[in-house]
């Protein structure tokens, strides 16, 4: 079959990741009889380069007719770089945020999962880490603070800045249900994260979690504070199957799970809508300081290809083939710098690769 796929390479390791995974989507075109037939979309800092924003209308519009697309990174150093002068609403990140509401882009899957190959990366000790972990953050994407209204204004002679958190419960029930279905696939637990002991957006987004559970009555859930989860990430996290929670706090949550892995290079995501259609990237961001270096890890940008496959063209058996061929690399005891051992002794078993050596041992094995 064929699949129309648009290609946001972005800003810094971006293009370089991306292209890796290109690589292995045409092996697996070619294995399996499919094309993948790309177009660049520009988005982000290349954009603002070359447009003067950081996404055009006509961007969209490309995005809008692919069955999916694959982006690899975007923004820069936020110190030094010329973007970070512009206003807020002109600089890369703003980009992402304006794809994900014209796609309505609501649901953004995070896995988060303990390589058996790379424990020696995983920062928790080893009575922690027991058995491993591998939970799935089931983050809202286009509502809370990131899209309420905001103002920066003087008021009374002071200047006052105003962002405002709301949710309606369409919005939360839809992310919900979205949440409940995967758990379904999964261990069927959902730990559904708020602050509702103070917020009164939490306090709606319960009570609708507690609505939509009822119609899952085999998956376990709970609810937990947000500051508790923080700390029951570091502390447990073999707890965890599905965390569902809001914009915010899943960006915050997001982060530290992939930490624990040891290996955000490692871990995709996912963002979708009520359709097929979804926006595929690493967890990663772009890295501006090992750009160009040809270093950078593209397991990642791979593995959310895979998903690309498995969720918005229905190819599971191709999908398992790229994780597959992650996982062999893997066991070969190939490395990217970001994944080397720490200990002396443990770097000798290991051969450390570049971001191309890297995607070309993986396309050979799928
Ligand atoms: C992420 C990123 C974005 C976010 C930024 C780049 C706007 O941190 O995807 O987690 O906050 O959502
Ligand atoms: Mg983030």
């Amino acid at each position: 079959m064929e699949f129309q796929v648009g290609v946001i390479k972005g800003d810094g390791i971006g293009p370089e990741i991306v292209t890796e995974a290109q690589k292995v989507l045409d092996a697996i075109g070619k294995k399996y009889s499919h094309k993948f037939v790309y177009e660049d979309i520009l988005m982000g800092g290349c954009s603002i380069d070359a447009t003067g924003v950081p996404l055009t209308d006509h961007a969209i519009e490309q995005a809008l007719s692919k069955q999916a697309v694959l982006m690899g990174s975007i923004g820069g150093n936020t110190a030094t770089s010329p973007w970070y002068k512009l206003e807020p609403s002109l600089r890369p990140e703003a980009g992402l945020l304006k794809l994900r509401k014209a796609l309505n882009l609501f649901a953004n899957l995070r896995p988060a999962y303990l390589y058996e190959e790379l424990k020696e990366a995983c920062p928790l000790r080893d009575d922690i880490i027991g058995d491993g972990f591998d939970m799935m953050i089931m983050r809202e994407l286009t509502g809370g603070l990131y899209f309420g209204e905001r103002k920066t204004e003087e008021v009374d002679g002071v200047m006052t800045a105003v962002d405002t958190l709301s949710y309606n419960e369409n919005e939360i029930r839809r992310i919900a249900k979205r949440g409940f279905d995967i758990a379904m696939k999964r261990r069927k637990k959902v730990t559904s994260v708020d602050k509702a002991n103070v917020l009164d957006s939490s306090r709606l987004w319960r009570k609708i979690v507690e609505e939509v559970a009822k119609d899952y009555p085999e998956v376990t859930y709970e609810h937990m504070l947000v500051d508790n989860c923080a700390m029951q990430l570091v502390k447990d996290p073999k707890q965890f199957d599905v965390i569902l929670t809001e914009n915010m706090f899943g960006d915050i949550l997001s982060d530290e799970a992939s930490m624990v892995t040891g290996s955000i290079g490692m871990l995709s995501s996912a963002s979708l809508n009520d359709t097929k259609f979804g926006l595929y990237e690493p967890s990663g961001g772009s890295a501006p300081d090992i750009a160009g270096k040809g270093i950078a890890n593209p397991i990642a940008t791979i593995l959310s290809a895979a998903m690309m496959l498995r969720y918005s063209f229905d190819l599971d058996k191709e999908a398992d083939a790229i994780e597959n061929a992650v996982k062999s690399v893997l066991k070969e005891n190939y490395r990217t710098i970001d994944i080397m051992p720490q200990e002396e002794d443990k770097r000798a078993l290991v051969t450390q690769v570049g971001t191309k050596e890297m995607g070309d041992l993986i396309a050979a094995r799928v």
